[in-house]
């Protein structure tokens, strides 16, 4: 029996490996045709032109404002920024909430609100009045074509607001500053949060080329060629592309690797087949991965003695924190059934603690796997762009599912490994929040058109 069961497991492995190489190479796929500008229109990996053509190099100085919106939190912040000697970036910020309401209501509404929050800003600094040079982290696919504009494709993670779909976001922000009519603001930079990121990592490490946020949503950028990216005139140098690889899979990419819970989860989202990628690994979704795989456990006898909970039907009960908390190898069993019996599932007994367990370390696996399929294709790709045999090459990575879970990094670095064995691949935590990316990022588009004048 042990045999069959280790021939069993052998055969299993194998055919995961042959699964995940085959996401890799659909991935490669993919980027090429949201690159090339006669298939970027059917594409699902939207490839962005981001106009950032070079990671930080220190030269960059003054202060800015920076908000960031997108991810668990809305901040608004101010980053000094100095070169030379005293070469340094200070950063004071204030996070604040958008309801629920205000994600799902109009437009102006949401607009008005983040700049409210500007201005309560400029106020608890003692800058009322000022107007600074801002970096507007955005965390959502924009086409741009040029640093200071972007026009918002399509919403995802769950934000809905009316009227900004096709719209400019640094003209719906500038709109909103006129209506208030008690500052100005010089909108200088429209930034993806995975740029911010490679920007924040960049200052510190000449490596970093990618970026990489598993959070709320999950996506990438990284240094591209200019010759690739065919959307762009120009040939020479590089530029940084905002994949929006959370929209991979929407082609049908991923059909065959799907589960009737990823279906499940799908259907009943804010953006039905879209973001497929993003729904099998980011936090967002996970949990309510795993809530539907309980549910038909529970409906099969086996879990919960059978009983079907109203908690358990409930939809978002399952937060990324709790997954992480489940996961934690610290854990005793004990404190697993007092997490559940927090989240209304009373009636849990051991066994059941222990099945719970293994179906979120399951779901959490395959998500960590798929995520480093996806890097191992983006690391491939800058590897072969520069016909090396061997690339070193560093990740910037944010995100709370990425920080939080006590596994996810360790497998997404082995699956990586797997997958790219020609790429040493250092990934770095961003401990900043992309603001500060987004701020060295206004500090250079600031003295180039000072330069200009
Ligand atoms: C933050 C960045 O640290 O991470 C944001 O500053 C980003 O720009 C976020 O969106 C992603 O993580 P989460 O978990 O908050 O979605
Ligand atoms: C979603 C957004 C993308 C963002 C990511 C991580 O996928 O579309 O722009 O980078 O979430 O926040």
């Amino acid at each position: 029996a042990m045999v069959t069961a280790v021939a069993y497991r052998l055969a299993e492995q194998h055919a995961e490996r042959q699964r995940l190489m085959e996401v890799k190479r659909r991935m490669e796929e993919g980027m090429k045709r949201g690159l090339a500008r006669d298939t970027h229109d059917s594409a699902s990996v939207k490839m962005l032109p981001t106009y950032v053509r070079s990671t930080p190099d220190g030269t960059e100085r003054g202060d800015f404002l920076a908000l960031d919106l997108g991810g668990t939190n809305f901040r608004v912040l101010l980053v000094r920024v100095r070169s030379g000697k005293r070469r340094s970036v200070e950063m004071h910020n204030k996070i604040y909430t958008i309801s629920q309401d205000i994600m799902q209501g109009t437009g102006e509404e949401l607009f008005d609100h983040i700049v409210h929050c500007i201005g309560d800003f400029l106020e608890y600094m003692g800058l009322k009045g000022a107007s600074l040079p801002l970096g507007f982290t955005f965390s959502f696919p924009c086409h741009q074509t040029r640093l200071d504009q972007g026009i918002l494709l399509k919403w995802t993670k769950g934000f809905k607001a009316t009227g900004c779909e096709g719209e400019d976001v640094a003209a719906l922000l500038k709109d909103a500053i006129h209506r208030m009519e008690e500052f100005d603001l010089d909108v200088v930079a429209v930034v993806n949060d995975t740029v911010g990121t490679m920007m924040t990592c960049g200052y510190e490490d000449q490596r970093c080329e990618v970026g990489l946020i598993v959070g709320t949503g999950t996506n990438a950028c990284y240094m591209e060629e200019m010759e690739n990216v065919e959307l762009v005139e120009g040939d020479d140098g590089l530029m940084c592309v905002n994949m929006e690889w959370g929209a991979f899979g929407d082609r049908g990419e991923l059909d065959e690797f799907c589960t009737q819970f990823d279906a499940a989860v799908d259907e009943r989202s804010a953006n039905p087949g879209k973001q497929r990628f993003e729904k099998m690994i980011s936090g967002m979704y996970l949990g309510e991965i795993v809530r539907n795989v309980l549910l038909d456990f529970t409906t099969r006898g086996l879990l919960f003695r059978g009983k079907l909970s109203e908690r358990l039907k409930t939809r978002g009960i399952f937060e990324t924190k709790f997954l992480s908390q489940i996961e934690s190898d610290r854990l005793a069993l004990r404190q697993v059934r007092s997490i559940l019996q927090h989240l209304g599932l009373v009636s849990s007994t051991c066994e059941d603690s222990i099945l719970v367990k293994e179906v979120c370390s399951v779901v959490s696996r395959r998500a960590a796997q798929l995520c480093g399929a996806g890097l191992a294709a983006v690391v491939d790709k800058i590897r072969q762009n520069r016909n090396l045999e061997q690339l070193t090459v560093t990740v910037g990575v944010d995100g709370t599912l990425y920080k939080l879970h006590p596994h996810f990094s360790t497998i997404m670095r082995e699956t990586l490994k797997d997958l790219a064995p020609q790429c040493d691949v250092s990934l770095v935590q961003s401990e900043d929040g992309s603001g500060k990316g987004a701020a060295l990022i206004t500090a250079v588009a600031c003295r180039l058109r000072d330069a200009k004048k």
